[in-house]
C-alpha cells in the first residue's frame, strides 16, 4: 500500500467515522438539531492541521468563536479527504465544513456557503534554491507538478491539461498537500500549486519557496447543507459578531502573525 492509499484508508474510515460517528450509526444519530457536526481536511496549515494528534488551526478557532455567538453547539470534528467534504454535507455526515474551502459555482450546486471569511490566491512552490524558477503558469508546462485532489489549485492544472498547455503525464495528484510538498523536497516533482497562505506556511517550515503568486481572488466560506438556511444565517450573524468584537482580528494575529 503506498502512502496515498494509506492516507485515503486511514482518513476515510478510521478518522472519518470516529467514535462519535460509530455511536451515531449504532443509535441512529444522537445529535439534536442544535448540535452541528463540523468537518475538515487537515494538512493545510495554518487553517487546519494536527498537532500532537489534536486538530488545530485558524478554521477550528474561527468556527468555534462563530458558533459561540449562535444558539448552536459544535459536535465532534470529523476528518475527511478534501474531495469527500462536499459529499459529507450532502450525505448528512456533517453539518458544516470549515476547510479553507473556496466558494465557487460548482460546489454551490451541491452545498451552500456562508459569507466569505478569508481571501486567497494561488501560489507555486519550488525547492528552496532550485534552478527551476518559473514566473508564470505557462512556465510550468512540461514540468512535473502536483496539487491536492479536488482543490482549486488542481482545477487550474486540469484546465491547462484540457486546453493542451500541460501534459496529463506531468501531473501528480495527492490526497494531501503535505505529501506533495515532501515529494517536492525529495525532488520527485518540481512544483506544487496551492493556496498562497498555506504556501507561505510550507515555505517557512520546509525546504521550499514560493516562486510566484497567481492571482485568483478566491474567497473561503463555511459550507453547509443545501437549503440549511437557519444554520447559514446563524453562521453569517456569528461571523459578523466576531468581526465586530475583535475576535476575528485576534485570530488572524494568532495564526498569521509571521506574515
Ligand atoms: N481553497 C482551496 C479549495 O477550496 C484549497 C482548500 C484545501 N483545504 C484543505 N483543508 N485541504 O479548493
Amino acid at each position: 500500500m503506498d502512502r496515498r492509499t494509506y492516507l485515503k484508508t486511514s482518513v476515510g474510515t478510521v478518522a472519518g467515522l470516529g467514535i462519535a460517528g460509530c455511536l451515531d450509526s449504532i443509535t441512529g444519530g444522537g445529535d439534536d438539531d442544535q448540535t452541528l457536526t463540523p468537518a475538515t481536511n487537515p494538512g493545510f496549515a495554518p487553517f487546519e492541521m494536527k498537532e500532537n494528534g489534536e486538530l488545530v488551526g485558524f478554521d477550528v478557532d474561527l468556527l468555534n468563536a462563530v458558533i459561540d455567538e449562535t444558539e448552536y453547539e459544535l459536535g465532534e470534528w470529523q476528518e475527511f479527504d478534501f474531495t469527500s467534504l462536499v459529499p459529507a454535507l450532502d450525505n448528512d455526515r456533517a453539518d458544516v465544513v470549515a476547510a479553507a474551502m473556496t466558494i465557487n459555482d460548482e460546489r454551490k450546486q451541491t452545498v451552500d456557503f456562508t459569507d466569505p471569511y478569508y481571501s486567497a490566491d494561488q501560489a507555486v512552490l519550488v525547492q528552496e534554491g532550485s534552478d527551476f524558477s518559473p514566473e508564470s503558469m505557462d512556465d510550468l508546462a512540461g514540468h512535473d507538478i502536483g496539487a491536492q485532489g479536488g482543490t482549486t489549485g488542481e482545477g487550474l492544472i486540469q484546465d491547462r491539461i484540457e486546453n493542451g498547455t500541460y501534459e496529463e503525464s506531468n501531473y501528480n495528484t495527492y490526497d494531501n498537500y503535505v505529501f506533495s510538498v515532501e515529494d517536492l523536497e525529495n525532488g520527485n516533482i518540481e512544483a506544487v500549486v496551492l493556496d498562497d497562505p498555506v504556501a507561505n506556511t510550507f515555505a517557512s517550515n520546509r525546504d521550499v519557496e514560493v516562486a510566484f503568486v497567481f492571482e485568483t481572488d478566491e474567497e473561503y466560506g463555511f459550507a453547509v447543507q443545501k437549503g440549511a438556511d437557519d444554520v447559514r444565517t446563524a453562521l453569517n450573524e456569528g461571523l459578523q459578531a466576531v468581526r465586530d468584537n475583535g475576535t476575528y482580528e485576534e485570530l488572524t494575529n494568532k495564526w498569521f502573525a509571521s506574515e
